[in-house]
């Protein structure tokens, strides 16, 4: 492995400027030194950004799976790959050496061939946090077939939604998962999810919490006793440079979930590449990401990106708080992480308990620590550095998304001089710019503006699953000729990034991005429920929670409102999941809406903050007095 790794600050903007000025011949490099290929490509890059096409590493053929594994057993056949540390402490810790992940993945790459999976088929994955888990994802991935993994705390009309959207032929599942002192039914889900689901034909469930859980004859199978009667070693598949990886869902601003679409080459060389230089890693380093495997942080920076670079990654089943808030910091002690990388709503809640949680454990063996998923405050910034990374460990503050595939804007740990709420600066390779409303790129620094991005980069998302002009449409059309991110950001007078949050309909609670047109519609089947509208407003630990202004039709107007706002919450809860549950809800009997019918969220938004300052100009509303009866009703 030799990526060029950045030694000092100088070196950064010289290696930067280097990329930009040849960005083929920087990226050709990074994959012709690190990785194994069957075949070499004819170009490194090919795009028309109007129709948002990008084709990298054209001609070249590989298979991820082997750059994660094959390639590392001689050398690292006995080297832990995999930690997998159980909810309960009182389990025993898993430590899986590339070998014994190579002979697991072998099996279960077979089996899935054996059970009728191809190249190209779409399989729905929704596991709790288990080896399984991983071995699944690179099972798929080493014989062709797209993965699509659903977060297990997502709904059965949400699974649901998923499944049919890309027609996946079979769902691997587990009897159940554990989370803190809770269990969850995972199979039951997904039963009630199959039954708007013609295309899958097969289930496989893996055991775990040995629920009493039904099998439907002809559908379902245990997966142990496959596992059992396959063969070690399997031969992956050759795959193309540009064949599809996998389908990962994200929210957006409107309609239903989009499944986004990463192919094969790209996605190994930008994770791979990244992963190495944000986390500084060394060979004999521990890196832990707490993320879920069902986020795309899991997938880039749990399984693929440190298992290209022969890692020992953690897997962590449980939360923070189980059985007490030292967990996170207990784990860290035990297995002697070297790289901790979490979200800013795990610091915010974490530094709410008293600190001696953190300083009874010994966290002496970190070296770097990381933060994404949302903007971190400055407070949270100040007690992650103070008591976590004891002021010597530089916190990595990512900025990226679903649909780049990997870290975009970060500061390079020992390189890069860190800034409290900034994620600093472009990667080598990357090229952000801000926009104004004008559609003009700002020049210069300390302006503020939309976060685009002007040139591809080989982890970008392909498309969104059959529906390529919604992708053309919400990342190519508002800024022609640049990806557009939907993040508002600023840059400092050093140039440096700071990302202000989104600037569209799009609100991240908990680190989990959150559309607020899906939510919407699922009130809006309530039967009490007119209409409805979703804000974002700040909140203390989960960074931003939802804000629900709800106008009830005549009938719902009679019934009594707590229940109603239970009933909502439920609602929300099975048709979405329990994230995308509201905090306050406020039922109103209209909505500021533009002569047009739009309704005017920034003044929504303003109430919902409870800022009452500056309502802007209303003249323009249909029904301006609307304004002052939300506003007296505030929850
Ligand atoms: O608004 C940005 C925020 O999370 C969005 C992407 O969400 P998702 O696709 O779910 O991916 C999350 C994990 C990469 C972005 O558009 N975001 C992510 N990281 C940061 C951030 N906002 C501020 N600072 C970050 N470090």
């Amino acid at each position: 492995m030799s990526y060029y790794q950045v030694k000092n600050f100088e070196e950064y903007f010289k290696h930067y400027n280097k990329s930009i000025r040849e960005p083929r011949k920087f990226w050709d490099k990074i994959a012709d030194e690190n990785f194994t290929w069957y075949q070499q490509w004819d170009k490194v890059l090919e795009f028309d950004m109007q129709e948002a096409d990008f084709k990298w590493f054209s001609g070249a053929k590989v298979n991820i799976v082997k750059n994660c594994i094959d390639r590392h057993l001689a050398k690292r056949g006995n080297k832990t790959a995999i930690i997998f540390e159980p909810n309960n402490p009182d389990e025993e810790a898993q430590h899986i050496t590339y070998t014994q992940l190579y002979e697991r993945v072998s099996k279960m790459a077979n089996v899935l061939r054996e059970q009728g999976i191809k190249k190209g088929d779409r399989v729905c994955i929704y596991l709790p946090m288990i080896p399984e888990l991983a071995v699944v994802v690179l099972a798929c991935a080493r014989i062709g077939a797209i993965h699509s993994v659903v977060f297990a705390g997502f709904s059965a009309s949400a699974v649901a939604a998923r499944i049919i959207d890309c027609g996946c032929k079979m769902v691997i599942t587990s009897d159940g998962g554990y989370r803190g002192n809770k269990t969850i039914d995972l199979k039951g889900i997904v039963d009630e999810a199959l039954k708007t689901c013609p295309t899958v034909e097969k289930v496989l469930v893996a055991k775990r919490t040995n629920a009493d859980i039904k099998m439907q004859e002809g559908r379902d199978q245990w997966l142990q006793p496959l596992l059992d009667e396959a063969v070690a070693n399997n031969v992956a598949e050759i795959m193309d440079a540009e064949d599809p990886l996998f389908i990962l869902y994200t929210s957006g601003s409107t309609g239903k979930p989009k499944g986004m679409l990463h192919t094969t080459a790209g996605y190994m060389v930008y994770t791979a590449y990244t992963f190495k230089n944000i986390f500084a890693y060394e060979e004999n380093d521990v890196y832990w990401c707490t993320a879920d495997i069902g986020w795309i942080t899991g997938h880039s920076y749990i399984l693929y990106g440190p298992l290209l670079n022969g890692a020992t990654t953690v897997i962590f089943e449980g939360i923070p708080s189980y059985p007490d808030f030292g967990r996170f910091w207990e784990v860290i002690d035990k297995h002697k992480v070297t790289q901790f990388y979490t979200a800013p709503t795990a610091i915010r809640s974490l530094a709410k308990e008293d600190w001696k949680w953190v300083d009874k454990h010994d966290l002496t063996s970190l070296k770097v620590i990381g933060s994404v998923g949302e903007p971190i405050n400055e407070e949270a910034w100040h007690w992650y550095n103070d008591h976590v990374g004891k002021k010597k460990s530089p916190i990595v503050d990512t900025w990226w998304q679903t649909e780049t595939g990997g870290i975009m804007i970060s500061p390079l740990p020992f390189v890069t001089p860190t800034k409290p709420t900034y994620a600093t600066l472009p990667l080598p390779g990357i090229q952000p710019v801000l926009m104004d409303e004008l559609r003009n790129e700002i020049e210069g620094n300390q302006v503020v503006g939309s976060l685009c991005i002007k040139f591809p980069w080989p982890g970008m998302a392909r498309t969104i699953w059959g529906d390529h002009q919604r992708f053309k449409e919400t990342y190519f059309s508002a800024y022609p000729g640049k990806y557009f991110t939907g993040d508002g950001a600023l840059r400092d007078e050093v140039g440096y990034y700071r990302i202000t949050g989104r600037v569209d309909d799009v609100v991240i609670v908990s680190g989990h991005n959150l559309g607020t047109a899906p939510i919407e519609d699922a009130i809006n089947e309530h039967p009490s429920v007119a209409e409805s509208a979703i804000v974002g407003f700040p909140h203390d630990v989960k960074g931003n929670a939802l804000y629900g202004f709800i106008i009830l039709k005549e009938a719902g107007a009679w019934r009594n409102q707590d229940n109603l706002v239970k009933e909502i919450n439920e609602h929300i809860s099975s048709h979405i999941g329990p994230i995308a549950k509201l905090d306050k809800i406020q039922f109103v009997s209209g909505l500021p809406k533009t002569r047009s019918g739009k309704i005017m969220r920034r003044i929504l938004r303003k109430i919902a903050e409870g800022d009452f300052s500056n309502f802007g100009d209303t003249s323009t509303l249909l029904n301006p007095e609307i304004v002052e009866e939300i506003k007296n009703g505030k929850v």
